[in-house]
């Protein structure tokens, strides 16, 4: 088995990143974090890959004048550690189309909302303001319109009376640090294509679940 070398890219705490650092410790995980970089030299989540014994780089929004020449220097880090597939956890830098283009199909990111609902920031918070009562995550390759692009796999949670922004945000976080290295093996073990702009599927899976809320 060759595992694809992955990027994970973190602005921030990086709780996803160390959920799909222990997945791929597994012999058997088909992909191998190669690289976190952070685009914020004082995110939290840098500490955390380094105790993981993980290679770390930063590069500073700040410290570039463009857009583009912030990516650009991405882009050399990347090559320069022989990445082939970007995992974004928590990484909070509007991408170029140039960038987005650049890494199609070889680029995922979490997004805490079932989406197509709740695009962009405050999920937690329109959702609950919607009210909402199923509420969730989403894995989905990398599109040039944000938090768009075909979905890989989504987990779902109830809202339940009395939920706080914090309170529901905890619930989804807990069922992205499964579904982030779920999809990254499907997609990595060839379980999950991207085909003509959609996600095929190689298996079929059990169509009977279901989540009532409330219950
Ligand atoms: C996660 O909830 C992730 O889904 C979200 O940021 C958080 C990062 O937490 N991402 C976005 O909102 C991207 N649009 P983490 O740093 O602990 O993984």
């Amino acid at each position: 088995m060759t595992r694809r070398r992955v990027a994970i890219l973190i602005s921030g705490r990086g709780s996803n990143m160390v959920s799909l650092i222990e997945a791929a410790r597994a012999p058997d995980f088909p992909a191998e974090i190669a690289l976190v970089l952070s685009n914020r030299p004082d995110a939290a989540g840098l500490d955390r890959a380094r105790e993981a014994r993980i290679a770390t780089c930063v590069v500073d929004h700040k410290a570039h004048p463009t857009r583009e020449d912030f990516e650009q220097a991405m882009d050399a880090a990347l090559a320069t550690h022989h990445i082939a597939f970007i995992c974004l956890a928590g990484f909070m830098r509007v991408l170029t189309d140039w960038f987005v283009a650049r890494w199609a199909g070889r680029m995922v990111n979490i997004h805490p909302s079932l989406l197509p609902l709740f695009r962009g920031t405050q999920t937690h918070r329109r959702a609950l303001e919607e009210g909402v009562l199923v509420h969730g995550c989403t894995v989905h390759f990398v599109v040039p319109e944000l938090d768009a692009g075909p979905i890989i796999a989504q987990a779902a949670v109830p809202v339940v009376p009395g939920d706080t922004e914090e309170s529901l945000a905890a619930r989804v976080i807990v069922q992205e640090h499964v579904l982030y290295p779920h999809a990254l093996r499907m997609i990595c073990d060839g379980t999950a294509r991207l085909e003509n702009g959609r996600v095929e599927f190689a298996r079929p899976w059990d169509a009977s679940g279901t989540l009532h809320s409330p219950r």
